[in-house]
C-alpha cells in the first residue's frame, strides 16, 4: 500500500548509549510534533534493533534493518538472517544500498535474493537503486535504474511486489551534500512507477511507495516531498539528529 515514509538509515554509527540518547531522543520529539499520515522508521545497526524496537513499539515508529543474509540459517559466520531481524522486533529492512553495492560487491542478483528472503519472513525490503555521476553525466540514469529494477525486483509475484518500497537513492547525492533537484528527483520517481507497471501492471505501480534519499535534509525535503511521485525519504546523515531528523518528518 502506498504510504508516506521517512526512514533514518543511522549507517555504522552511535555506540550503545547514543543509540539510546538518539532513539529517545527521537521518541519525544516525535510526541510533541508529528503528522499522523507520515510512517517513522529507524534503521539502526543491527545490534541496536531489540532495544530500538522497544522504544518504537511505545511511540507508534517503527524500526528496520540495514542489511541481512541472503541465506536461511546456518554456517554463515557474521551474517545475521531475515528470521533473526524480524525476531528482534523490526518489520523494515533495506536492500541494496549502494555502499552495499560498491563496497560489499553486492549485484542485484545477490539483492533480489535477499529482497525474496525478506519477505519470505515477513519484513518489509526497501530497496534501493540509482545511478553514479558518470552514468548521469553520460545520460545513462534511467537505464541504469530501470536495469536495476528488472534485475532484483521482477522475479517477484505482485503480490511479494506489493510489500515492497523501493528508494531512489543517487549515488552522487549520498553523503555529499549535493541533492538532486526536485525535478530530477520526480522525473526518475515517475519513471520507476512507469517500470513498475510495465512489470507489476498499473495498479500496483500506483500503490507502490518510492522514497528519495541523497542529502536530503532538514531544508530541503519540503520541496523533495511535495513532487507526486515522491513519497518520502530514506535519511541518512540528517538522521543522526533528532531535532533534524523529526523536521524532516515534518516537512509533508
Ligand atoms: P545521506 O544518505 O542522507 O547521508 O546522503 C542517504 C543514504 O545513504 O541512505
Amino acid at each position: 500500500m502506498r504510504k508516506k515514509i521517512v526512514a533514518g538509515n543511522w549507517k555504522m554509527n552511535k555506540t550503545f548509549s547514543e543509540a539510546e540518547d538518539l532513539v529517545f531522543g527521537i521518541a519525544d520529539e516525535l510526541a510533541s510534533d508529528r503528522p499522523e499520515d507520515v510512517e517513522v522508521v529507524i534503521c539502526p545497526p543491527a545490534l541496536y534493533l531489540e532495544m530500538t524496537s522497544d522504544v518504537a513499539t511505545e511511540n507508534n515508529f517503527s524500526c528496520g534493518a540495514q542489511n541481512i543474509s541472503e541465506h536461511e540459517a546456518g554456517a554463515y559466520t557474521g551474517e545475521i538472517s531475515a528470521a533473526m531481524i524480524a525476531s528482534a522486533g523490526a518489520s523494515y529492512v533495506i536492500a541494496g544500498h549502494s555502499e552495499r553495492r560498491s563496497f560489499y560487491g553486492e549485484t542485484d542478483a545477490l539483492i533480489a535474493r535477499k529482497v525474496k528472503q525478506a519477505l519470505k519472513h515477513g519484513l518489509i525490503p526497501i530497496y534501493c537503486c540509482g545511478e553514479v555521476l558518470e552514468q548521469r553525466e553520460r545520460n545513462l540514469h534511467f537505464e541504469v535504474v530501470g536495469q536495476q529494477i528488472t534485475e532484483a525486483l521482477s522475479g517477484l509475484t505482485a503480490e511479494e511486489f506489493s510489500n515492497v518500497v523501493i528508494a531512489y537513492e543517487p549515488v552522487w547525492a549520498i553523503g555529499t551534500g549535493q541533492t538532486a533537484s526536485p525535478q530530477q528527483a520526480q522525473e526518475m520517481h515517475a519513471y520507476i512507477r512507469e517500470m513498475a507497471g510495465k512489470i507489476f501492471g498499473k495498479e500496483a505501480a500506483a500503490e507502490t511507495t518510492i522514497l528519495y534519499g541523497g542529502s536530503c535534509n532538514a531544508s530541503n525535503a519540503r520541496e523533495l516531498f511535495a513532487n507526486p511521485d515522491v513519497d518520502g525519504g530514506l535519511i541518512g546523515g540528517a538522521s543522526l539528529k533528532a531535532g533534524d531528523f523529526v523536521k524532516i518528518i515534518n516537512s509533508f
